[in-house]
């Protein structure tokens, strides 16, 4: 277990806007941060981050919590592990009392693996700088391909050895267990065979022998696996090995370079996608460092959305030939679909990123990536408008090509700006594609439906807001005390002005804070809440009041009585920042700050209005089995309380909130 003080260092130090920066590309609207939900695939942003209130909420997938909930959900962690990730993030010491055993052997597993795999990062680099044969095989090989040293070093390259025992042998020796070196694919096990009660291993060798090591790193930059390139230029040789999926590596999610690359393309808001290590190596070199390579698959919707969680750009380098040609065509529908502006940049006679960067200097590669991007979809009508000038059938069919791409656009505007312009270009009635683009967006409707009934629930989620929120379980009163407990977490502490009468019935308006404000209130008529977690939480600001401290919405999200942090969680208000679009369209969200006096008023009326609803029905109720005296007695308490009841009613309806 981490001690208590130590979570404490630990949560106070994790900034949500930071920890979650590192994984999400995140803008900055008014008070709070903007960016895409990395828990539901959304296109739109909806995922908000409240510095002030150190909390996170999707509104279009509800998803909520701090700064460790969200390392937690992220990356698959438990709880005590998402502690010591950032801990290890703001060099905070972290020594434990002890932890489970179930904790252990989970930790233990992906841990030990993670072990063995920086154990072989180091080794092969060590091989290739400290042997003669790493030296003038692998080390002779970069150097004439005109690597720098700091880049070989930057990406941790290295080299194994001829030998086909050598690392698994040196593993083994240095302490690592044959299980971890298999369980990564990092040695081959093969020939087992049972004696006695023992699994005895014939023949343990490595995976990789005679190549050169490029390590692939996690987000957080761990290498979970290698890729490693043959130098021997045999046909039948495979010409890259990559690791094989594991419980640390999976190779559809995991982006080569991401973890170098992140905070570039988050500066640069663009990352540009090459198909082969050697070219994300090449263009560092070159000084650009916005730049990854789906490592050994093609390009997969995972990876698509991890890149979209840090930019809507992207531009593909990939190489003319053939294979080049074929990757970009996969590639190219499954980023329109995700929704990101796809541009093409393709360079002079068939060189790829790599030969380019080499060919030139640093400063003309920068200005060739900058000037001879284009819009791949504009840059598609260019070419097809081109080859079929004089024929129209063709023309008639290549456009089908060109409209099956535009249809895939998930955003309408975006769609119809580019059937204009692509019209334009092919000598066509706009019309006639928008035609076409509708059909297909028929055809493909079903399969479209879900991403955009979750766009739905995003707006659905916003015009809740603007309208009066949570519609449903008014009728009952825990709505009225969640929602004062709500306001007191999220603005207490704002002074609000108060009329009071004096001895001699004056009117003199003071000030208190609105916790003061609502448990006056509350105390005047001794009211108690229903729900038992309601009353729990006005228990802890009483007590908290009294001694005279004020707490605020941290310090019930951070309460260590789960049902508390749930619930200040669920009920954090942050607003729902609009698009620029929305601004536009003359749509504005109420700022709750210049309300809140008046919501408070409003739900303490409309608490003890629902109280003295149910306290005259029970009355009324016990009236059919009283005698004459007590009756009499009876109706006038009711009376007394409709009374009441009016007054608070009158002034409820002076309240109007939005
Ligand atoms: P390339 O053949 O273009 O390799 O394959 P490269 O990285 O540019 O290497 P050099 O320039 O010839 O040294 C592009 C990518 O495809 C994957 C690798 O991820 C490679 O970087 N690939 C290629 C494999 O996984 N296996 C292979 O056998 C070949
Ligand atoms: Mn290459």
């Amino acid at each position: 277990m981490i001690p208590r003080d130590t979570v404490d260092k630990i949560i106070e130090a994790a900034r949500v806007e930071e920890v979650i920066g590192e994984f999400i590309t995140l803008k900055k609207r008014g008070a709070n941060l903007l960016g895409l939900c990395p828990f539901h695939g959304e296109k739109t942003p909806s995922f908000t981050v409240s510095p002030v209130k150190g909390i996170y909420k999707c509104f279009g997938c509800g998803k909520a919590g701090h700064s460790v909930n969200f390392v937690m959900e992220h990356l698959s962690l438990s709880y005590p592990e998402a502690l010591k990730w950032l801990a290890g993030k703001y060099g905070i010491e972290v020594i434990e009392k002890e932890i489970t055993p179930e904790e252990k052997e989970r930790l233990d597993e992906r841990e030990s693996m993670l072990i063995v795999m920086q154990y072989a990062a180091r080794y092969f680099v060590d091989n290739m700088n400290n042997t003669d044969e790493g030296r003038s095989i692998g080390l002779g090989y970069f150097i004439e391909r005109g690597l720098r040293p700091d880049i070989i070093q930057k990406f941790q390259i290295g080299y194994s050895l001829e030998d086909r025992r050598a690392f698994t042998n040196d593993a083994i020796k240095a302490g690592y267990s044959p299980k971890y070196l298999a369980k990564t694919g990092m040695s081959i096990l093969s020939n087992t065979y049972v004696e006695g009660n023992e699994i005895q291993q014939a023949d343990v060798f490595d995976r990789y022998a005679g190549r050169v090591m490029f390590p692939i790193t996690d987000e957080g930059g761990r290498v979970v696996a290698f890729g490693g390139r043959t130098l021997s230029s045999e046909k039948k040789v495979a010409k890259y090995i990559n690791s094989p999926e594991t419980d640390i590596y999976h190779k559809s999610k995991v982006l080569y370079g991401l973890s170098l690359a992140k905070k570039s393309i988050q500066q640069k808001n663009v990352c540009y996608l090459v198909e082969g290590y050697m070219d994300v190596i090449a263009m560092h070199q070159a000084g650009i460092e916005n730049v990854v390579a789906s490592s050994g698959t093609s390009l997969t919707i995972e990876q698509i959305k991890a890149i979209h969680r840090f930019t809507t750009n992207i531009v593909v380098l990939y190489d003319g030939d053939e294979a080049g040609q074929k990757a970009s065509e996969r590639a190219i529908p499954l980023l329109l679909e995700e929704g990101m502006n796809v541009k093409l940049l393709m360079f002079p006679d068939n060189h790829d990123p790599d030969s380019y960067s080499r060919l030139v200097t640093a400063e003309e590669f920068a200005v060739y990536l900058e000037k001879n991007a284009q819009d791949f979809l504009i840059y598609k009508a260019r070419k097809l408008s081109a080859e079929t000038k004089n024929d129209p059938i063709k023309k008639a069919t290549v456009i089908k090509d060109l409209v099956s791409n535009i249809a895939l656009i998930p955003d309408t505007i975006i769609r119809s700006v580019y059937v204009k312009e692509c019209s334009n270009i092919m000598e066509m009635e706009e019309q006639i594609l928008q035609t076409e683009v509708n059909k297909l967006r028929r055809k493909a409707g079903d399969k479209n439906k879900r991403a955009e009934e979750l766009e739905a629930e995003a707006q659905h989620a916003v015009e809740a807001l603007i309208g009066p929120e949570e519609k449903e379980k008014k009728d009952t009163i825990r709505f009225e005390e969640r929602e004062l407990l709500r306001l007191m977490m999220n603005y207490g502490n704002i002074l609000i002005k108060v009329d009071g009468e004096n001895e001699d019935k004056t009117i003199h308006s003071f000030e208190m804070t609105l916790d003061e404000f609502i448990i006056m209130e509350l105390c005047r008529d001794e009211i108690d809440f229903e729900d038992p977690i309601h009353q729990l939480i006005m228990d802890e600001f009483m007590h908290e009041l009294s001694n005279e401290r004020l707490p605020l919405l941290n310090y019930f999200v951070q309460h260590q009585n789960p049902d508390i942090s749930t619930f200040a969680i669920s009920n954090a208000q942050i607003n729902y920042t609009l698009s620029d679009k929305w601004g536009r369209f003359g749509v504005f969200v109420i700022d709750e700050m210049n309300e809140v006096k008046r919501s408070a008023e409003h739900f303490l009326f409309s608490l003890k209005d629902k109280k003295l609803n149910t306290f005259i029905l029970g009355l009324k109720e016990g009236l059919k089995n009283q005698e004459h005296d007590d009756i009499i007695k009876t109706q006038e308490k009711i009376m007394n309380l409709e009374l009441n009841k009016k007054r608070i009613n009158k002034l409820l309806g002076r309240i109007i909130i939005k």
